[in-house]
């Protein structure tokens, strides 16, 4: 018997050393410890024996049993642990998940505004350029005849960031940056983002973006200002539109004016859009101030030139009927999905 129970430890020893699966212990259990398992037969039939052999065979197949108990703990707690990184491995790439949908993006209305815009001065020739949103006192103001207690410089419509430095608060420092590098013929545009120091609601914003233009060459006079620029106006809102020009104010033109076009909506007849008025302002405009032309060096005995600034905001409000500017700011998506 005592040979028997070796016999069934080394074999209990070698099948639990080669299964792969908690399965696979799970009958070598039963083979060995189950009811009618080899083991429990021995003790079973040790009823039969003398109490002295009954006591030392006891021993011995208890010891046999515990150790193939542990044995048999052992072996499924690794087993067990093995399942579970190879299941986690297989699942790490779940080839069977749906794919991710990824949303198209569109452009913002401000964006298609000033792309329009962009397309017409190029069709006319004009081309691209910038300026930095950060500017030098001089270029905004100074060189563009704005004298030193101009009620534009104050402190409550320009955010300063010193004495000598600002956000521009338009995009007419361009015309400076370009008149200094650039001899004519020149004709450019240049959109860009400008900032005065406003509460917001909802006609103002402390950030808005200007189109700025610029033309300056030989025999340039009013009927070129205005001929580009009822042009652009027909390209932009339609063949039908007519323009207005209204005498105004600016310190870098002069003569100055303001544009007005009939009313896109209404085409003049008079409504909520144009107040009634039948027409709608959208940009400033004038003949360059020869002391901006001088800035540049620009002999303005043979130069004459023109420049206009237009609202990006006004006109995209105009054109989609959006009542409040912040609207373009929040980046709600349900807002700048309706401008596809
Ligand atoms: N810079 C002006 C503004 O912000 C707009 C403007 C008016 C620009 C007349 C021009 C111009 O170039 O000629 O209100």
């Amino acid at each position: 018997m005592q040979a028997q129970l070796q016999a069934i430890l080394e074999e209990s020893k070698k099948a639990l050393e080669a299964a792969t699966t908690v399965a696979e212990t799970e009958e070598t259990r039963i083979k060995v410890l189950g009811k009618k398992g080899s083991l429990t037969g021995i003790l079973k039939s040790m009823g039969q024996l003398s109490p002295e052999e009954r006591k030392e065979l006891g021993q011995a197949a208890n010891q046999v049993r515990a150790e193939i108990e542990a044995l048999l703990a052992e072996t499924v707690n690794h087993l067990k642990e093995k399942e579970k990184e190879a299941r986690f491995a297989a699942e790490a790439i779940d080839v069977t998940e749906p794919g991710k949908e990824y949303k198209l993006g569109v452009k913002h209305p401000l964006t298609i505004t000033m792309e329009e815009v962009s397309k017409v001065f190029k069709s006319m020739g004009f081309s691209l350029t910038e300026g930095p949103e950060v500017e030098t006192v001089f270029n905004n103001f100074d060189a563009l005849n704005a004298g030193p207690y101009h009620p534009s410089r104050d402190m409550t419509d320009t955010f300063y960031i010193n004495e000598d430095v600002i956000l521009r608060t338009q995009t007419s420092p361009v015309q400076v940056r370009t008149l200094l590098r650039q001899q004519p013929p020149i004709r450019v545009f240049a959109p860009g983002r400008v900032f005065r120091c406003d509460t917001p609601d909802a006609t103002h914003s402390p950030m808005f973006h200007q189109v700025e233009g610029l033309v300056v060459d030989e025999g340039i006079t009013m009927a070129d200002l205005k001929g580009v620029l009822d042009s652009f106006a027909k390209q932009m809102f339609g063949s039908e539109t007519r323009t207005k020009f209204r005498p105004h104010h600016f310190p870098f033109t002069e003569p100055s004016a303001e544009m007005d076009v009939s009313c896109f909506k209404c085409g003049g007849k008079g409504c909520r859009v144009c107040k009634g008025s039948g027409w709608i302002e959208i940009l400033g405009c004038g003949m360059v101030h020869p002391n901006v032309l001088k800035v540049g060096g620009i002999d303005t005995e043979k130069y004459t030139g023109f420049a206009f600034g237009l609202g990006v905001e006004r006109v995209a409000m105009l054109k989609y009927g959006i009542d409040d500017i912040r609207l373009f700011y929040e980046n709600d998506m349900r807002f700048i999905e309706q401008f596809k």
